[in-house]
């Protein structure tokens, strides 16, 4: 069985929680998109544990874990995160690496924050990981893939031509910086290529071999549909395609092989960065929401932005990728709120729209519209199946569904592991 897992939000929406509860199960969990830019965070016993680069599903010594074609690999965060495990007692004997997949260069994260200075008031709110300009020299190409990790002459003839021709003649000319040393770079990458060489391989025959043998496997997306190079809020977006269509291409994975595709939402909303967030709070509910739920970035500790659930964005993730089954994560940040709004859709120039605008400038003039529930104003935290959670929670879920038209099987009550509830459905049987 094929299951593609997609953020359906603005990211952080608990994805990582999922994919570990599934990841039990799973044969082969792939990373196809994004880079060190997401932080995927587990509980289990033996404590947190917060991915970057690496699958979630690393924690399953049954399970494969694949960084697939379409992910950019800082290769200095990738060897950070093997030795973290390693120091926890894990040995990422089930980790590869796909020859395809680019590389975050050294340059890359300068790059990233060289432009977001010069873009002022009009910056994105990037994560300064290098993602977008790793992106951008993959599409130029003039990337570098991990697989080349493995051509010293290669890598050595590329730096020259890319750090002399291209980099240091912008990065001098343009920002007045210090020009990079490629033939230092070639040392410092002939280092990494020594210690990465037994994760690297050609995913294409594993994948493939997978799923001949109809092995259960887990597209583990990143970031989320409204940071959706394509389809989110550009350009306050990230530089991939964190939608269903970019786990495919990220992966080698056909259309026809897709079994299922789980949207994860939280039950409230957030949005770390700038741009359009309708039914964002600005007020004192926003910051205790922020506050409960701990609401700062993992991978830059920025507090993030809040809002209520936008069934709009929600129902548009759900068509766009089409989800045929919700998680919805973090109920248990509501449980002091005894008043609970969800958005429905935007009103603009006399007209309602129940779907994101394409045109970002007209957030500026759109009026969310809400339905209003009251709260449970109680702990879920123990809830162990549906009938144990309250009723105005389970009322709160049911009218989320209905927005979304798409069924919610799987509810978050807490961080651990085992705060779940889910509604009969078995994935992966
Ligand atoms: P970039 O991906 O670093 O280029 O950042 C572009 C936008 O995506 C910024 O608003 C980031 O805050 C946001 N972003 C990137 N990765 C994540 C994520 O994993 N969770 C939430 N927001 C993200």
């Amino acid at each position: 069985m094929v299951i593609i897992l997609v953020g359906g939000q603005w990211g952080d929406e608990g994805k990582g929680k999922v994919i570990d509860y599934l990841a039990a199960k799973a044969d082969m969990v792939i990373r196809s998109q994004g880079g060190n830019n997401a932080g995927h965070t587990v509980i289990t016993e033996d404590g947190e544990f917060k991915f970057q680069l690496i699958p979630s599903g690393i924690l399953y010594p049954q399970c494969t874990c694949v960084i697939g074609n379409g992910v950019v690999v800082d290769p200095i965060v990738l060897l950070k995160e093997i030795t973290q495990l390693r120091e926890r007692g894990i040995e990422p004997k089930n980790l590869i690496v796909s020859e395809r997949a680019h590389m975050v260069m050294r340059y890359h994260p300068l790059f990233d924050q060289l432009e977001e200075e010069v873009r002022g008031d009009d910056r994105l709110g990037t994560t300064w990981r290098g993602i977008g300009p790793a992106y951008a020299d993959k599409v130029r190409r003039i990337g570098f893939r991990i697989g080349d990790l493995q051509k010293e002459g290669f890598m050595r003839k590329k730096l020259a031509f890319v750090v002399d021709q291209v980099k240091n003649p912008i990065l001098t000319k343009l920002y007045g910086g210090e020009p990079y040393d490629w033939e230092s770079m070639v040392g410092e990458y002939m280092g990494y290529a020594k210690q990465l060489d037994p994760y690297i391989k050609d995913t294409f025959p594993l994948i493939q071999e997978a799923l001949d043998r109809k092995a259960n496997i887990l597209l583990e997306g990143a970031q989320a549909t409204m940071l959706d190079l394509d389809f989110g809020t550009y350009p306050y977006v990230t530089s991939s395609n964190p939608s269903a269509g970019g786990a495919l291409t990220g992966s080698g994975i056909p259309p026809t092989k897709v079994d299922l595709t789980i949207g994860v939402f939280k039950a409230y909303t957030s949005r770390v960065g700038y741009g359009p967030f309708p039914s964002e709070l600005t007020d004192d509910v926003g910051d205790q929401i922020r506050e409960r739920g701990h609401e700062f970035g993992t991978v830059t500790g920025r507090p993030r932005r809040i809002g209520w659930f936008d069934a709009a964005v929600a129902r548009y993730s759900c068509r766009l990728n089409g989800v045929s089954v919700a998680a919805l994560m973090r109920l248990d940040i509501l449980d002091d709120q005894p008043l609970l709004k969800i958005c429905t859709g935007y009103r603009f120039r006399g007209q309602v729209h129940d779907h994101p605008l394409a045109n970002i400038s007209h957030y500026k003039h759109c009026e969310p519209m809400y339905d209003e529930m009251p709260g449970w104003q109680s702990e879920i935290g123990a809830a162990k199946c549906w009938d144990d959670l309250p009723a105005q929670c389970r009322d709160y879920i049911e009218r989320v569904g209905e927005l979304i038209a798409t069924p919610i099987e799987l509810v978050g009550t807490g961080p651990r592991r085992d705060q779940f509830v889910t509604r009969g459905r078995k994935l992966f049987d």
